[in-house]
């Protein structure tokens, strides 16, 4: 207990500072060993009941301050924002740089040598990841982990996908309204998030695939009694690792991300994956780049999961999780070396990994899709990039052309797209401008806008769709989203009109809109911006400050870290 800790600077001091730190903190009823010099381990919650996906996380608290004491540390849990991706409007992302702050002044301002981070619901994660990446303490996660399988009717449903699928049958007249309504209950049955490779289970997956969790974070059901003991033995390992000093930069390296990447392809993950591993990747100083998700274009999917395949993670639990594909990509030699946060290399969370049932799991050999992942398309629509999810796309649309049918905003495509007289045929491209970073304001998920009704009562079920938004982890179709720059940063995609052709094709990454230059020149001499009216506060300040898709859509300011120590005090 002799080392001098950054904690030593709040609870160490035999002064005024030192009394007024550690006296307030023993109304809580802490001995005067709290104070010895032992880790102080910050555990960040985003436990709130409006973000339903994370309303477990006060129970996990107390199984990682369990661990904490035991292995000698002094565990504080502190609350963070929180962020509930099915409750907040007009989108949980627009807050996901808002709680990256939070948690890294929180981080910095308290007295904590390491801290373990408690979040789950698609933006918690990445929020708490990126604002603990900018302090570089110890750091490690443990997830909500996943709802238990939905149940309907006698059947598994899927959070969101089913969702998607069940409205799509209502208004093809296949499904009653009191139906689908019944349908809720069953779907969420339990505490924990989506249970399709939604972006939650995405970015736990993702998490673990990176080396910044305890093995078999991802998977296992948020309502598991080893969750539990999982967030114990997270808790005494966050106290190793501070004597350790395993930071997030040591762990977030570039091979680390792109093990990311080519677990993201195998596990059918979600396209929001993109945003928020750039994001995390421009907090410490990776150079990771739109293009460098194309290196899992040609991994198998593996995980026969919704919205890509049929399964939940309740299944892929049961057979074997995230250590399990990260077998199969070492032995096919696509793993990276990269440190965890055990101190080692990844490669050791998928020795003797084995799998118990091999149609959830498929063998590198026998995929539920040969090529899987992330298609990067580029070209005069999109010169910043844009990208389709191949896995959960049509194949015969992945290399198409045909005409656009444009909507200028969301209110637009709301109020027109079941119109009986809407002029689109299946092989009509919808656009829909206006939902981008600045445009919405916060990139929504509603990318994967609705089959026109009169296509979908002739039983078309996907056609291609081009926005600046992003969708769902659950959605699924022919979506092309991200597109870059936005409409409302003067991206080519405003200078859309219905009748124009657009030429679409994966295999070479083109995404092209087929209108003369001059023509272009024209309407964009024409174009006057439209920003949301948003004049004060948060979201004026996110308008300002947002980069594009292709940057992760953080806010330019805060890209980086700062790990000077905070030395003045405030009495
Ligand atoms: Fe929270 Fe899906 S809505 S994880």
């Amino acid at each position: 207990m002799t080392k001098k800790r950054r904690s030593a600077g709040w609870y160490g001091k035999l002064d005024r500072d030192g009394f007024i730190h550690r006296s307030w903190m023993k109304n809580q009823g802490f001995p005067d060993h709290a104070f010895d010099g032992r880790p102080v381990i910050g555990i960040c919650n985003t436990w709130s009941e409006l973000t339903p996906c994370n309303s477990g996380l006060r129970e996990l608290a107390e199984g990682v301050k369990r661990g904490v004491w035991e292995a000698g540390g002094f565990p504080v849990e502190f609350p963070v924002m929180s962020l509930g991706e099915t409750q907040m409007k007009p989108t949980a992302m627009l807050f996901r740089n808002l709680l990256a702050m939070d948690v890294e002044e929180s981080i910095r301002a308290y007295g904590i040598d390491g801290v373990v981070l408690l979040g789950g619901c698609d933006k918690t994660t990445p929020g708490q990841l990126m604002g603990a990446a900018s302090v570089d303490l110890p750091s490690i996660v443990v997830s909500s982990g996943p709802m238990l399988n939905g149940k309907w009717q006698g059947k598994d449903i899927g959070s969101g996908t089913d969702v998607w699928k069940f409205s799509e049958a209502v208004r093809a007249g296949e499904m009653t309204l009191q139906d689908f309504m019944a349908a809720e209950s069953g779907m969420s049955r339990s505490k924990g998030v989506c249970m399709t490779m939604g972006t939650a289970s995405t970015m736990a997956s993702l998490v673990e695939a990176m080396g910044l969790s305890l093995p078999t974070n991802a998977a296992l059901p948020a309502v598991d009694s080893r969750r539990m003991a999982l967030a114990h033995l997270t808790g005494k390992r966050i106290v190793e690792m501070v004597d350790e000093d395993i930071k997030p930069s040591d762990v977030l390296t570039k091979a680390a991300f792109l093990n990311a990447v080519l677990a993201n392809a195998a596990v059918g993950g979600s396209t929001n994956a993109v945003v928020h591993l750039l994001a995390l990747a421009g907090r410490v100083g990776v150079d990771l780049m739109l293009e460098d998700f194309e290196q899992g274009s040609e991994i198998p999917l593996l995980v026969n999961c919704m919205p890509s395949g049929q399964y939940l993670m309740e299944d892929f639990c049961y057979a074997g999780g995230v250590p399990v594909v990260l077998r199969a990509l070492a032995e096919h030699g696509h793993l990276k070396r990269a440190k965890t946060v055990l101190g080692g290399d990844i490669g050791a969370y998928a020795d003797g990994a084995e799998c118990y049932n091999n149609d959830v799991i498929r063998p590198y050999e026998a995929p539920v899709k040969p090529a899987a992942g992330l298609r990067v398309l580029r070209g005069n629509l999109a010169p910043e990039g844009a990208i389709v999810k191949s896995s959960a796309a049509t194949d015969a649309l992945l290399e198409h052309e045909g005409e656009a049918f444009v909507f200028e905003n969301i209110e637009d495509m709301k109020a027109n797209i079941d119109r009986d007289d809407l002029p689109v045929t299946p092989e009509t491209i919808l656009v829909l401008k206006g939902c981008g970073p600045k445009g919405y304001p916060g990139m929504p998920e509603v990318g994967n806008m609705p089959i026109p009704k009169k296509l979908v009562q002739q039983g078309v079920r996907d056609m291609i769709r081009i926005s600046d938004a992003r969708m769902s982890g659950t959605a699924y179709g022919t979506v092309i989203l991200h597109v870059s720059p936005e409409a409302q940063a003067g991206g080519p995609l405003v200078l859309v009109q219905t009748g124009d052709r657009i030429r679409v094709s994966a295999s070479t990454g083109a995404l092209e809109l087929l209108v003369d230059p001059a023509e272009l020149d024209a309407r964009r001499a024409a174009w006057q911006p439209d920003l949301p009216d948003y004049t004060r506060g948060y979201a004026k300040l996110y308008i300002d400050h947002v980069l594009q898709a292709d940057r992760g859509a953080d806010l330019d300011f805060l890209v980086g870290k700062d790990t000077r120590p905070v030395t003045r005090e405030s009495h």
